[in-house]
């Protein structure tokens, strides 16, 4: 049996849970909070970086718990958060961010991504991005990090700060957390447009979400890439294809992959007939889903009391840290 572990992820706040979510991350928090000391929240403060209407936060929150809760996590099992309930996170980004160089940090993908998605608004909290997860991480000491393989470098980055920080003040302080899937690689499951990675701000019909509905998934699968069909034995797929076929293998049973697959190595693929059967088994996949985030939405008390006993739970745990980074650092004992 595994070791308890102290495991730490989020999702941001910005839209419903997509199949990628679930795939790269969600999966592995469900298998993961039997085993280990498991903390899973919500990244609000994070959200903030693209500039949410207030009038939309408190509803996009709500509705990633809900599908957290959908999905399997078990609140007395796991702490589920929201990241704005433990204020003492930024205070230790603060700290992080006094020994965080803009020439690193101007070098994350990620962030360059988003400096070229939104170039009206690059903010310091977009530059910073990678220091106020290390916080999220290092707040609870964890070592164990279940994300998908566009957080890679962001991971990175966190144990670049919990060794700077270790170093600065001569402690064996923070644990070197890694990013965790089981032993396998991380994962980076396709969007529907042919091209990159599924994603919420990648343009309409490229995600399916959890809490999509049977015809809208038909609508989008239908509307997926492909090209006009291999013209010869065995050449290998092009990115459109293959995606599906790698959204196929997450959803399908093995043998319908083969059965396409083999399809398209003697040409006689048809991609309607696979874009519907690929439909089919996502709709499938998602139906128990999209029922469950309609149950637990109804219970407004119920989720209320998550979130009460998660903040109570994880503030506790962030607080000792705290305690002893002021200590480390220098500062007054305030907590
Ligand atoms: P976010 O909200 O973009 O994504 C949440 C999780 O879903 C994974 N993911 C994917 N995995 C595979 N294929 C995809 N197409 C795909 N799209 C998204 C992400 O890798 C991630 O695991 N920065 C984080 C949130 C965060 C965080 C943290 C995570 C804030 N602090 C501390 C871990 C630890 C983010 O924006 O994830």
């Amino acid at each position: 049996m595994e070791k308890r572990e102290i495991v730490l992820s989020g999702i941001r706040p910005t839209g419903n849970l997509h199949l990628g979510n679930y795939f790269g991350a969600v999966t592995n928090f469900v298998k993961m909070q039997e085993t280990n000391e498991c903390y899973f929240f919500i990244a609000d403060y994070h959200s903030l970086t693209t500039h949410p209407h207030p009038d939309n936060l408190q509803g996009n929150v709500r509705q990633v718990l809900v599908e957290y809760l959908a999905a399997g996590l078990d609140p007395e099992k796991a702490t589920l958060y929201l990241q704005s309930d433990i204020p003492e996170t930024a205070e230790l980004y603060l700290f992080l961010n006094m020994n965080a160089y803009l020439g690193e940090l101007e070098r994350v993908t990620t962030f360059k991504e988003k400096a070229r998605k939104q170039p009206d608004n690059v903010n310091a909290g977009l530059l910073t991005y990678p220091t106020l997860m290390a916080a999220d991480i290092l707040i609870h000491k964890a070592t164990k990090v279940p994300v998908g393989k566009d957080q890679e470098q962001n991971l990175e980055m966190t144990r670049t700060y919990a060794r700077r920080f270790n170093h600065m003040y001569k402690a064996d302080f923070f644990p070197i957390p890694t990013a965790y899937n089981f032993g396998k690689q991380l994962v980076k499951i396709p969007g529907l447009d042919g091209s990159g990675k599924m994603g919420k701000s990648e343009g309409e019909g490229n995600a399916i979400f959890l809490n999509d509905d049977p015809k809208v998934i038909r609508k989008k699968v239908m509307r997926a890439v492909t090209d006009s069909g291999p013209t010869e034995k065995n050449q290998t797929k092009p990115d459109p294809i293959e995606n599906l076929f790698t959204l196929m293998k997450v959803v399908s049973k093995p043998e319908t992959v083969a059965f396409f697959d083999e399809q398209y190595n003697n040409c006689t693929i048809r991609y309607g007939d696979m874009k519907k059967q690929l439909a089919e088994d996502i709709i499938a996949f998602t139906t128990p889903f999209r029922e469950k985030i309609e149950e637990i939405s109804a219970d407004q008390d119920y989720i209320l009391k998550v979130m009460n006993m998660g903040a109570e739970k994880a503030r506790e745990s962030a607080v000792k840290t705290m305690r002893e980074v002021r200590e480390l650092i220098g500062f007054r004992k305030i907590y």
